[in-house]
Parts: C-alpha cells; structure tokens; sequence
C-alpha cells in the first residue's frame, strides 16, 4: 500500500465561541480510524492572516500559511455560512496563496440552515479557480440535525447525529483520499519530467 495521503483539515471560522470546533473534532475523530489518509488540524485562528495584500508580501503571517498549506495533499473544509457564503476569513485565507493549493483536492464539510449548501457551493467556484479539484462528495450538518448538536438548539453531543451524516462524511473521506493519493502521484512525476 502506498503512503497515505497527507490532508489538512482547515477549520473556516475564527470567531471565539465558534461551533465549528464541535463538527472539526468530531471529523479529526472519524478520520483517524481510516488507514487511506492522515488528518490534522489546520485552524485559521493560529494563522492570524492579515487580509490580502499582494502576492509579493513578505508578511510572515502569510509565508508561514502558505508554507503550512504546501506541505498538505489535500484539504477538508469545515465551512460556516455566513449571508449564504463561506466566511470572510476563509475567503481571504484562499486569496493569500496560489501555487500551494493548485492541482490539489478538496472536500467539505458544510453546516447552517441548509446544511451550508451555498456556502459550499460558493467555496467550489473560488478554489476552482485556484485550480484545486472539487470532489462531488460533500457532507452537511443541517435542519433538525443541527439543531440537535447546535448551542442554538439541544446541543447534544456529535453522536447524536453520527447515524444521520456518518455515511456521508465517510464517502467524502473516500474520494477524497482517492483523488488526494491520485493527484499527488501526478504531481509527482510532472515534477519529476
Ligand atoms: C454573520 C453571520 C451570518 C450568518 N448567515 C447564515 C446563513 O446565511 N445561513 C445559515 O444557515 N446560517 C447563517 N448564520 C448562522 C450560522 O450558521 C451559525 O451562527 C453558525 O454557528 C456559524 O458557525 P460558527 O459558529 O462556527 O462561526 C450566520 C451567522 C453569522 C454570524
């Protein structure tokens, strides 16, 4: 078997008492019994990127967010909806590096209303055009199922709705790295030629 994929779970919202940590640990959690990918916590927070300048900036913010993107094979996006789009914080966090994203799979994980269905699909066209590969494969916390998990409702724990979004979560975990282990053997010998 070759080495698993190396992949970043990037956490899409920063503000301070976030529900997104509750759906990241859960994923982080699921994600370590699989032996086809690693996962690891790529949280915007420990970033503290400036908005964007240039791509000529020498801020150590954004070298060091770029470097820490580099070094990923791909990326699982846990994505807020923010006014039916992804958070601002997330979108400048894309803006801010080219190269390190491109010709590298991504997948997401989407809560709100709707299960952050706008806002995922608003991710897809912006790192399309970063040249990142979508995966058709998403999952999404939504409806009665967040309010069950949700402070805003019953805030129960995760489990509570494992049975409902689990499956999904592990397909998207297929694919991804699927197209993760795919992509970086590609580059691989591009680079290589
Ligand atoms: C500025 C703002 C805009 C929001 N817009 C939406 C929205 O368009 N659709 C939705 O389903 N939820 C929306 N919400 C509710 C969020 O889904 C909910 O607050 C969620 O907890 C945000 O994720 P976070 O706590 O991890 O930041 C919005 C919340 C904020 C703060």
């Amino acid at each position: 078997m070759t080495t698993p994929p190396r992949l970043a779970l990037v956490i899409g919202s920063t503000r301070p008492d976030r529900f997104a940590d509750k759906p990241a640990d859960w994923l982080l959690e699921r994600g370590a019994g699989r032996d086809d990918l690693t996962l690891e916590r790529l949280d915007l927070r420990d970033f503290d990127l400036p908005f964007y300048e240039s791509p000529q900036t020498t801020d150590p913010r954004v070298l060091a967010w770029r470097e820490a993107i580099g070094g990923y094979d791909g990326f699982l996006f846990v994505v807020a909806e923010y006014n039916h789009a992804m958070t601002g914080v997330l979108k400048n966090a894309l803006d801010q590096a080219t190269a390190e994203w491109r010709r590298k799979p991504f997948s997401a994980f989407g809560y709100g209303s709707v299960g952050g269905a706008r806002a995922v699909e608003n991710l897809r066209t912006a790192a399309i055009e970063l040249q990142m590969v979508p995966s058709k494969f998403s999952a999404h916390l939504g409806g009665s199922d967040l309010f069950r998990v949700h402070p805003f409702g019953g805030n129960g724990p995760m489990s509570d709705i494992a049975e409902a979004v689990g499956p999904s979560v592990d397909a998207m975990f297929e694919d991804l790295a699927w197209w993760a282990t795919t992509l970086r053997d590609a580059r691989t010998v591009a680079a290589a030629a």
